[in-house]
């Protein structure tokens, strides 16, 4: 990878502060266009996707993106270096900003495949991947890992783990900081069973500070995300930024001092998107089901939700049922002041 400059490297470390988690079926492309008008600065990941697919498989559906989309990382799954090199290298070609590694999804299938939360298990495979990647293309590798798999629990072995893969050329490491168990539990429960242990994260931190660390797991709210601040460089969400996605718009605004928009101002910004997907043949519901968690704990977020989810998967579904799910939050006093 060319160096970066020093300018280059201050801008890259800000754009860590703000992510959206790479989650399959969830961070589709029409999920991320939505995300990004919520948070025009956050740094937002595809689902996962295997570099074999990314070789073989239909490139326009599992690569595709709207250029609004970025930053845009491509997570890839694999073990592979060459394999991984070049998946890598179309990402680039594709325009993605960033290619990272997944070495914490802990399902049998990817178990079986040797890939995922397994990897954390091989740093030097891993690291033989990063390396491979690096050579192949100009953008950033990274890696997103757990603390380790089963009954782990060395922090040196963590931290060797997360070395290994910066000397292989990662300039940074998202940690989901939990341990995946690889038996007797489903990837739900790899995501609320395993306790966190942010601790791990704040000391890999503290003790390389020239390494950018993102934080991940568990961060639900603004409180919890401001309580990171000089900690780790950036927190990325997950669950909390899809069922909840106002809240990735209040920490933007908050971490770049830019007005808040209303939450009925946002979604009809998404409306020349939904349009154009529509005027393609494109369900309304495949767009919608993403903005179902907008109106959260808010007044009318229920009947929202409701009428988006009862109509959107009519044959013939168009923007006008947005509005009347709209109309709804606005009748009963959801005009809130932002
Ligand atoms: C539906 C779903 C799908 C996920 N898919 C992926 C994935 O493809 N790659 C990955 O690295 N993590 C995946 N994850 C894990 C998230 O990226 C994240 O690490 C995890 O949810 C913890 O963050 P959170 O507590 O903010 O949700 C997925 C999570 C969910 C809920």
């Amino acid at each position: 990878m060319t160096q970066p400059t020093a300018t280059a490297a201050s801008r890259y470390a800000d754009s860590l502060r703000l992510s959206v988690a790479p989650m399959m079926d969830w961070t589709d492309r029409h999920c991320r266009v939505f995300h990004r008008l919520l948070a025009p600065g956050a740094r937002l990941y595809t689902e996962m996707v295997h570099a074999n697919a990314v070789i073989h498989g239909d490139r326009q559906r599992l690569l595709g993106f709207d250029p609004g989309e970025t930053p845009l990382a491509l997570q890839l799954g694999g073990s592979d270096p060459a394999l991984l090199a070049q998946a890598a290298r179309i990402a680039q070609d594709w325009g993605y900003d960033e290619v990272n590694l997944n070495c914490g999804c802990p399902s049998d299938r990817v178990q079986a495949g040797r890939f995922g939360a397994c990897l954390m298990r091989e740093p030097a495979l891993v690291a033989d991947c990063v390396a491979a990647m690096v050579a192949a293309v100009d953008i950033p590798v990274t890696v997103k890992c757990r603390l380790g798999v089963d009954d782990d629990n060395e922090y040196d072995a963590f931290a060797a783990f997360v070395d290994q893969q910066v000397a292989a050329g990662a300039p940074m490491v998202v940690v989901h900081a939990r341990n995946a168990w690889l038996k007797g539990l489903s990837p739900k429960e790899n995501r609320e069973v395993p306790p966190l242990r942010y601790d791990w994260a704040y000391r890999l931190k503290q003790e390389r500070p020239g390494l950018p660390v993102v934080l991940n797991g568990g961060l639900a709210s603004i409180e919890a995300v401001q309580a990171q601040q000089g900690k780790v460089d950036g927190v990325m969400l997950g669950r909390a930024a899809y069922h909840d996605p106002y809240l990735l718009h209040q920490l933007e605004a908050l971490q770049t001092g830019a007005p808040l928009q209303t939450r009925q101002a946002l979604l009809r910004a998404l409306r020349p998107y939904v349009e154009a997907r529509l005027a393609e043949g494109s369900a309304l519901k495949h767009i919608t089901r993403h903005i179902l968690g907008l109106f959260h704990g808010q007044p009318g977020g229920r009947a929202f939700r409701q009428i988006l989810s009862e109509g959107a998967h009519r044959p013939g579904a168009d923007w006008s049922l947005v509005e009347q799910a709209l109309a709804v939050t606005e009748r009963d006093g959801g005009r809130e002041a932002a």
